[in-house]
């Protein structure tokens, strides 16, 4: 511990009969509040069905249900190099891939650029796309040489947003997500964008598909376990693809493309719900979107995915102190827990993971980072209250997964899923494993060891590798003269 001199000896070991009476209620109050049972979570994936199909249809719904024109899965036998840009929430990742001649294996390089914060939220367009040129040609300069000298290299773009695809090379951005705000570009195709960008610095790239992180997480992980059939992220965002038969998409209907073409479906899950039907949503939630630059959108994502899980916790613990008759961190000045987001998911993570039963690193973290000097109840019940957020998260997650398994009758299959909170949130697998099973009504497992019949499994590296093997599917489609939803086909030569 820094600054703080010597560590406090250890608090009384407590059990939750030693709490005061009203924090006890309280606990009490937040585990109704926060607590999703099987009940209702068999409603919410039941209505998500449902929604799903609305998405789907001609009239379409609040799940955007983007048909993304990937329309294979990859059989293994991909090769080819292919450069990958990832503009997801945080950062930005460029990749070059080569898949090589050896099944399922690919190689890969990559360099990793921090999103600027103030990017996020820029009046101008510009400065993004200049960024992101800026990021490629010194990716270009480091491992091709002169931009000048180099050829043209093609660009499977990630662009983890909301978008409207007509072709594989467009994405029309539906509307910003995950707390960006950037004037200009709702309603606009952004390849031309990107690509007016390039030109402008001088970067030999041209962008050749425009790819979202759920599809390439699906591709990627099917390249290597063809079992896989749905992909999904769980980070700063919350989402998933699975791939979809053309002739159950009523808005394609027009196209006349055979009915059973598959087309890998972007859901945008995180719109679910945006109409407040089956949601069970605290005042904490409501504030949450009433405050964010998009109200009313993405109600699913603002309970589940991590950009969020720190803020809810942050706004119930500011309520616990200011209500009189709880007033925890009575007398404290809460300044900093006051600042909007300034907690972010992995905040939330330490506290669960927290091993010791006085709760000491926790007592550290609000001393530290948040100058709170924190009473064992207290710990007690943010501890509590971390659980419940967490758990929610995981037990909400799983009502999307079990839906798209209903909509398809998948009754056995892969799941693959990446994102922080996936990979890094205590516990997050497991708690939405158990609530797959409370969905699907799964008996008892004889052995542990035992697979689940739809196991949620950590996906290959969607964003790179799926980007390149979206490329190489393209290409060999093309080849074989299937030009359907792709604008440039000189591109795929
Ligand atoms: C948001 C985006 C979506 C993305 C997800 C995970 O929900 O709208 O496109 O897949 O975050 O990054």
């Amino acid at each position: 511990m820094v600054g703080l001199g010597p560590r406090p000896p250890p608090l009384r070991q407590g059990s939750k009969t030693d709490l005061p009476q009203n924090l006890i209620a309280q606990i009490r109050y937040l585990e109704e509040l926060f607590t999703v049972d099987t009940q209702k979570l068999k409603a919410i994936s039941d209505h998500f069905v449902s929604e799903l199909d609305k998405g789907l249809s001609v009239e379409g719904g609040s799940i955007p249900m983007n048909p993304t024109w990937v329309m294979a899965f990859p059989d293994g036998h991909e090769t080819g190099t292919y450069l990958a840009l990832d503009m997801g929430g945080t950062n930005l990742r460029v990749c070059e891939i080569t898949l090589t001649e050896q099944k399922s294996e690919f190689d890969i390089i990559q360099s990793k650029y921090r999103m600027p914060e103030e990017l996020k939220t820029t009046n101008n367009n510009e400065e993004l796309w200049d960024y992101i040129a800026d990021c490629l040609y010194q990716f270009v300069e480091t491992h091709h040489g002169d931009c000048t000298k180099v050829d043209v290299l093609p660009l499977g773009f990630t662009f983890s947003y909301p978008a409207t695809q007509n072709y594989i090379d467009e994405g029309i951005l539906q509307r910003w997500t995950k707390g960006f705000d950037i004037n200009g570009v709702e309603g606009q195709n952004v390849v031309p964008m990107l690509d007016a960008a390039l030109a402008k610095r001088g970067v030999p790239i041209r962008v050749t598909a425009l790819i979202n992180d759920t599809t390439g997480t699906m591709i990627a992980s099917a390249y290597t376990d063809t079992k896989m059939k749905i992909g999904c992220i769980f980070g700063t965002g919350c989402n998933a693809a699975y791939m979809e038969e053309v002739g159950q998409i009523p808005k394609l209907a027009h196209l006349n493309l055979p009915a059973d073409t598959p087309m890998a479906i972007n859901c945008e899950w995180g719109a679910f719900d945006n109409e407040h039907k089956v949601l069970p949503r605290t005042s904490y939630d409501v504030a949450i979107d009433r405050d964010s630059p998009r109200p009313g959108q993405q109600a699913f994502e603002k309970m589940i995915a991590g950009l969020y899980l720190g803020e809810i916790f942050r706004l119930v613990l500011v309520d616990l102190h200011d209500n009189e008759e709880i007033n925890i961190f009575k007398g404290q000045d809460i300044a900093i827990l006051r600042k909007p987001y300034s907690l972010d998911s992995s905040f939330l993570s330490g506290v669960e993971e927290d091993p010791f039963e006085n709760l000491q690193e926790t007592y550290d973290t609000f001393a530290q980072k948040l100058n709170i000097v924190c009473k064992l109840p207290e710990l007690e019940l943010i501890r509590r209250l971390a659980e419940l957020i967490g758990t929610r998260a995981a037990r909400l997650s799983a009502c999307g997964v079990a839906a798209i398994a209903k909509k398809k009758n998948y009754k056995s299959c892969h799941v693959g899923a990446d994102g922080s909170v996936f990979n890094k949130y205590p516990h997050f697998k497991a708690r939405g494993a158990q609530a797959l099973k409370e969905i699907l009504d799964w008996p008892e497992k004889s052995n542990p060891q035992e697979e689940d019949p739809i196991e949620v499994l950590a996906a290959e590296d969607g964003s790179g590798v799926g980007a390149a093997l979206i490329a190489a599917l393209t290409l060999k489609r093309v080849k074989a003269g299937n030009l359907a939803g792709i604008l440039h086909p000189e591109h795929f030569k």
